[in-house]
């Protein structure tokens, strides 16, 4: 299991960029920065490039999500660019009914809620994966030196958004279904986990340097349900890149509680929440693993001098851990001025790394 010597990690465009330093607490050149849902709705130019092309349609279609993918990088000189898709296309890949309704987010056609409901979901064709890998290639070739981040969602996320069939607050179907079914949790949870595997290893072999595991709504599970019933499955959706050299994040939003086993699942980076300060997330996790983080995205409307502030209080508290790269402590909001983003990059890279 290795990478292409043409793949941009291997034939010296990215190996030793910032973020892929950083990511290894390597030190970098420039303290590398880039945001969460950088790709959307805050930018002008995608919303005009989007212009009547559905969501899940924009993904599949690899010169539009390879623009979209670029946009953000020529606008603001991130460190990297993240894919642009969503973690339910390979769902939608594999055939299950699924939408994402503006302003709403993901909705099934029909629920996961009974064995014989997982026991019907389809199996991922690798070629259905071919828009992916060719939006991923047309990528890699424009950015050059600046690694492409590929991601996917973690199988406790995708299978809240199943069980519930749409976004919900508290994600009881999924955790009520853990313990009332375990069985039917666990093939619900595996199946998850082989699909977003698919869909990560895909995108690493086509060119993405580093891959970032999105647990988005872990933090609404206690640790011991997270070690009993979902770590094991996000460790499996990991299973098929571990080996290939390319950093792996792993981030979740109120996750302070369970840094250490997200950790353990077998990642290089975590990713913390805008609820810790990085220096008391590097103290729980013993002090030996690269941070991803924390900006608020509620401060990126508060005033410059204000924000000013947060940001160096931010890079200072990651300055404790052996590697940082910036980041918000979850997505860019779609009010954001993206002049504002512009310049907290510039802020960063004026900072000693
Ligand atoms: O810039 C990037 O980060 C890259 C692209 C990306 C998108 N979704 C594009 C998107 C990534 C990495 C994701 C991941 C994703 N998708 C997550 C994990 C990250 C997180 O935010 O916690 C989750 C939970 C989803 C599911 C999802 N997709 C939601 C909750 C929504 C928002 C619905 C809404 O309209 O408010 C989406 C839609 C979505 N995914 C948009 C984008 C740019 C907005 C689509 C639009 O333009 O209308």
């Amino acid at each position: 299991m290795t990478l292409s010597p043409s793949h941009p990690l291997m034939d010296g465009r990215t190996a030793e960029s910032p973020l892929i330093s950083a990511y290894r607490g390597v030190k970098p050149s420039r303290r590398p920065v880039w945001f969460m849902r950088q790709a959307g709705r805050s930018l002008p130019e995608y919303r005009k490039a989007r212009e009547g092309t559905g969501m899940l349609e924009s993904c599949l279609l690899p010169e539009l999500a390879s623009e979209i993918t670029l946009q953000p990088v020529r606008r603001h000189d991130v460190d990297a660019g993240i894919f642009f898709s969503d973690i339910v296309i390979p769902l939608k890949l594999a055939g299950v009914g699924v939408d994402i309704v503006s302003g709403v987010g993901p909705v099934l056609d029909s629920p996961v809620r009974t064995a014989a409901d997982v026991a019907a979901l389809p199996t991922l064709e690798d070629s259905a994966l071919d828009p992916i890998r060719e939006a991923v290639a047309l990528t890699v070739a424009e950015l050059g030196s600046t690694p492409l981040i590929g991601f996917a969602g973690a199988p406790f996320t995708l299978a809240a958004y199943m069980v519930e069939g749409r976004p919900s607050r508290d994600h009881m179907g999924p955790r009520s279904m853990m313990h009332a079914d375990p069985e039917t949790w666990q093939a619900l949870a595996g199946w998850a986990a082989d699909v977003s595997g698919q869909f990560l290893r895909a995108q690493i072999e086509a060119g993405a340097s580093a891959g970032q595991l999105f647990d988005s709504w872990a933090g609404s599970l206690g640790r011991a349900d997270y070690e009993r019933f979902v770590a094991p499955a996000s460790a499996r959706a990991l299973d098929g890149v571990r080996g290939l050299g390319a950093p792996l994040v792993h981030f979740g939003t109120g996750t302070s509680e369970i840094l250490q086993p997200m950790r353990d699942v077998g990642v290089d980076v975590v990713g913390v929440d805008y609820r810790l300060p990085l220096d008391e997330a590097n103290r729980r996790l013993g002090g030996g693993v690269p941070l991803q983080g924390n900006i608020d995205p509620a401060l990126l409307t508060a005033p410059w001098e204000v924000l000013e502030a947060h940001v160096r209080a931010v890079v200072e508290a990651g300055s404790a851990a052996p590697g940082h790269v910036v980041n918000l402590g979850h997505g860019v909001p779609p009010t954001t001025d993206p002049e504002v983003l512009t310049l907290v990059v510039s802020l960063i890279h004026s900072i000693e790394p």
